[in-house]
């Protein structure tokens, strides 16, 4: 009895011909366990692999490179809510009278429209000291602080003491409406 006990051990041990079914059993068992605990590690792994991609997704960056098409659908979806013509919209081209021009004061920018059908955009703020300019009369763009004159037509200085040009600023005009671009 204790004999084929240990021969049962020892062929086990050595060869394992197929003579411990016992031990296969065991080992597959064990392997089957190791197999089973690795899915289990992989498959958590993997929803916070989703879980983490979700994430980075939601906030609209690029970094989830595995995840493209959502940020796509995001980018032509939301985030790019008012550019329908392309830039601000200052006002309507019937405010600037032909020759003269209109001071937007929230966008710091002054429209003029030399001849008719052409509108300029300057910025509103004195090369001088910085105050805002505050009127456009007899083909000049006046600043109120200390004299300083500039052209309506390209903004260059045409009496002092500012010795610098009004920056010109990017429009468009479509449809009676004047946009900052
Ligand atoms: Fe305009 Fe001085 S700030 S003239």
């Amino acid at each position: 009895m204790t004999d084929d006990r240990d021969d049962r051990t020892d062929d086990g041990a050595a060869g394992g011909h197929g003579s411990g079914p016992a031990r296969g059993g065991t080992r597959r068992t064990g392997a089957e366990g190791v197999a089973r605990r690795t899915v289990v590690r992989a498959g958590a792994a993997g929803v916070l692999a989703v879980t983490a991609t979700a994430g980075c997704s939601r906030y609209g960056e690029e970094g989830g490179g595995e995840t493209s098409p959502p940020p796509a659908q995001e980018r032509t979806g939301g985030a790019t809510p008012p550019p329908a013509d392309g830039g601000t919209r200052l006002g309507a081209t019937s405010e600037v009278p032909e020759g003269g021009g209109k001071v937007f004061k929230a966008e710091k920018v002054v429209v003029t429209q030399p001849a008719a059908g052409e509108f300029k955009a300057f910025s509103a703020i004195c090369t001088h000291q910085g105050c805002l300019v505050d009127k456009v009369e007899d083909g000049t763009i006046d600043c109120p602080c200390h004299g300083s004159r500039f052209a309506a037509e390209d903004g260059a200085v045409v009496e002092g003491p500012a010795t610098r040009p009004l920056g010109a600023k990017p429009i468009t005009v479509s449809g009676g409406e004047i946009r900052l671009v």
